[in-house]
């Protein structure tokens, strides 16, 4: 594709500033960037400064340069549309196809995919009006990111804050790269676990591991683009939360067979991409364990962690549930996967080869994944999101 032309609509919400990081990152990483924010927007930040961070003009209404036809151009020549944010009013608008000003009109001559990134108060977002937009919009094939939860303008917390930029630039990453996904997931519940669980030893020091998350955060986004409700139990990443999706922070083992074993008494699926420790200090010191001087150390007494795959899949929260596991080896990868999958009970195990410098923190990956009923599915080096829906593909068929 030539450079992807991306329209940045910026409707007039206190997160417009939040765009700013946006069209950063689009624009940095190759995209032709013309931003239409309403008049409303330019309250919040100048045209000045999209001017500036796009290289192109800014204007808000359909009069400037009208040889050029603007209101139905940039939508015609446009690859995505993305509004960032999206308020009630433009929801309301771009639902019922009102079309008063370039933004809107731009979203009606706009063949190609939208994204919309909605930024409320937490009233707003619910009420039924909204929420009728937003279906509206959704059925048309629109991608509505469900807003984050936390603080809001002012005092106020709650679900209708603007994702992270970082989120939002990975939703339309994905859709320019494989356009709107259909939503198979759609009325399904799915569980994920990922990062690397951290065993305390005192206050200071810990037994951890390499895994970054990433993977089962790629895991997480693409099954909420594919429509599902995401809960992701976390462990030690350090990633921004993924847009449209329900975080849970965990710390232990022990900690995350709770929470996930809590999520997943009425998921569809659940997959564990979390590398869980084995093993956990038999005792945790309260004062930091200082060296005494002249004398060998303590050993470290290590008992055995609850193994979360196995306990899942022998005692499923319903008899329909699909269960997947990970295995990351570093020899005899395939025959090792098959022991470990029979051994788990899980219906799916994703098997990747690991080392010092494979997949750990990487955004890419390679994996066989394999089936309890015999299949194997190999899938070549590429992103982590690439190997993330072929395991949802598998997922759907066997939910089918
Ligand atoms: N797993 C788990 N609970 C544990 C250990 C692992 O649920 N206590 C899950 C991981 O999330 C992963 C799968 O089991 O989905 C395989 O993890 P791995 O560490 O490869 O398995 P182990 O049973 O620890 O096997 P090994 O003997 O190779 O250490």
């Amino acid at each position: 594709m030539d450079t992807p032309k991306v329209v940045l609509g910026v409707s007039g919400g206190i997160a417009a500033y939040k765009a700013c990081e946006l069209l950063r990152r689009l624009t940095e990483s190759g995209h032709d960037v013309r931003v239409v924010p309403t008049a409303s927007a330019l309250h919040f930040v100048g045209a000045a400064t999209w001017s500036a961070l796009s290289g192109h003009p800014v204007s808000t209404e359909v009069w400037d340069d009208v040889h050029e036809v603007p209101h139905v151009r940039i939508g015609q020549h446009a690859d995505l549309v993305v509004v960032a944010p999206a308020t009630a009013d433009m929801l309301a608008k771009a639902a019922h196809g009102l079309a008063d000003d370039l933004l809107t009109n731009t979203l009606l001559t706009a063949r190609c995919p939208v994204v919309f990134a909605p930024a409320m108060h937490t009233e707003m977002w619910e009420h039924p009006a909204t929420q009728e937009n937003v279906a509206t919009l959704r059925r048309r094939g629109a991608v509505v990111i469900e807003p984050a939860v936390g603080r809001l303008t002012g005092v106020d917390t709650g679900k209708g804050r603007l994702p992270d930029p970082g989120e939002i630039f990975e939703v339309c990453r994905r859709v320019l790269a494989r356009g709107v996904r259909e939503p198979d997931l759609a009325g399904r519940h799915v569980v994920i676990s990922a990062g690397g669980t951290r065993e305390p030893l005192d206050p200071v020091r810990f037994l951890g591991n390499r895994s970054s998350g990433k993977q089962g955060y790629a895991l997480a986004r693409t099954a909420a683009a594919r429509g599902a409700r995401v809960t992701l139990i976390a462990a030690n990443t350090g990633l921004p939360d993924p847009a449209g999706v329900d975080v849970v922070q965990v710390g232990t083992a022990v900690q995350l067979r709770e929470a996930v074993l809590k999520a997943a008494a009425d998921a569809d699926t659940v997959v564990m991409a979390a590398a869980v420790a084995d093993f956990r200090p038999e005792t945790y010191a309260a004062g930091k364990i200082k060296k005494k001087d002249g004398k060998e150390p303590d050993p470290i007494v290590l008992v055995r962690n609850p193994d979360i795959l196995a306990e899942l899949s022998a005692d499923r929260a319903r008899a329909d549930q699909v269960v997947v596991g990970f295995a990351a080896e570093t020899d005899d990868v395939l025959a090792n996967g098959r022991t470990k999958l029979r051994r788990k009970g899980c219906d799916l195990l994703v098997v990747n080869e690991v080392g010092e410098r494979r997949t750990f923190g990487s955004e890419e990956n390679e994996a066989v994944v394999l089936g309890a009923d015999g299949s194997e599915t190999p899938v070549p080096h590429g992103p982590k999101e690439a190997l993330a829906e072929i395991v949802w593909d598998l997922v759907t068929q066997r939910l089918s």
